[in-house]
């Protein structure tokens, strides 16, 4: 039986590294299945409740391609389609759905809601993105890294940008896991919780992952990989003044790139990107870039955490 069959993906605090790095060999072995044209049936007979608070473009079509193609039949249920804490209580819409499908995908706001469906649905959920975690990205990036340096422990993820987003937090708790040293780059107003960083501590120590928190840009120095992420998360639209200027000597831009003073260096963004803000057009559509095979990696890694956790036997 799969190690993981059953499970939730609510954050990656739940995951052993040993179950995440299952889940990246997964991924990888979905990835060659799909070069090679292979093609499957493992979610025949499978039903994926595919919940959006907001919006999406990477995650609904990852999830809805790798779920449909085998076989598996997803429903898209926005806000406007649903009953989600409106007239219905959560509870009883996690119940109902448990009742009705396989499995189910939230995107939205709060970290609370897809613990809940998890809790009184009793099917497996997968968190697609909520305001404190984006798992399945960080499983993305992760991939990405390990294509591009082969084994990802011991090299040095740099994230230049806002530190206390969903997007670093995640990455920082799978760097701590699997032994990536992780520098966050931002100014002390966006730095990750303290929460965080207390959880993440014990667990970097154990794998010998070096985290580092600062707002000196001079960090990049050494970095394998630069990373930046959105400067105005979904739901944050009204700080895009106050961000813009905590944000604008944090731009990703090639002189950055340069700083590194490796020419190895790769660059990544979980994409979507605003070109000219966090990133320049020049560095995301330029040789280093690999936000592009991030991007295709999301529904790999995707149909390889729907796998591990619906299917008995892959
Ligand atoms: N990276 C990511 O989650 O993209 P979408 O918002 O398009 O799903
Ligand atoms: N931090 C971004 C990630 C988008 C994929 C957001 O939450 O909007």
């Amino acid at each position: 039986m799969s190690l993981l069959f059953g499970r939730s993906l609510l954050t990656l605090l739940d995951y052993s590294p040993e179950e995440i790095r299952y889940l990246l060999n997964l991924s990888m072995k979905v990835k060659s299945e799909a070069k090679k044209g292979k093609v499957f049936r493992r979610f025949e007979g499978k039903t994926l409740a595919m919940l959006f608070e907001k919006r999406s473009t990477r995650t609904r079509c990852a999830f809805e391609t790798a779920f449909g193609e085998e076989g598996g039949h997803p429903v898209f249920l926005s806000n406007s389609d649903i009953q989600l804490g409106g007239k219905e209580s959560l509870e009883d819409t996690a119940r109902v759905l448990g009742r009705m499908f396989s499995a189910i995908q939230f995107r939205g706001f709060k970290q609370e809601t897809v613990e809940t469906l998890a809790k009184y649905s009793g099917v497996p959920v997968y968190n697609g993105l909520t305001d404190l975690f984006h798992p399945t990205q960080a499983l993305a990036d992760m991939l990405t890294l390990e294509e591009n340096f082969g084994e990802v422990k011991g090299r040095t993820l740099c994230y230049v940008g806002d530190g206390r987003n969903n997007v670093a937090r995640s990455l920082m708790i799978i760097c701590a896991k699997l032994g990536t040293n992780f520098t966050v780059i931002t100014p002390g107003e966006l730095n990750p919780d303290d929460e965080l960083r207390k959880k993440v501590s014990p667990l970097a120590e154990k794998s010998g992952s070096v985290i580092t928190i600062t707002p000196d840009v001079g960090a990049v120095k050494g970095a394998d990989a630069l990373y930046t992420d959105v400067w105005i998360s979904m739901g944050e639209e009204a700080k895009r003044e106050e961000r813009i200027s905590l944000l604008s000597k944090y731009q990703v831009n090639q002189k950055l790139m340069d700083m590194t003073g490796k020419s190895g260096t790769i660059f990544l963004h979980c994409l979507p990107a605003v070109k000219g803000e966090e990133v320049t057009a020049d560095v995301i559509d330029g040789a280093q870039s690999r936000a592009w095979d991030q991007a295709e990696n999301r529904k790999h890694t995707i149909k390889a955490i729907m796998l591990a956790t619906l299917v008995k036997k892959i």
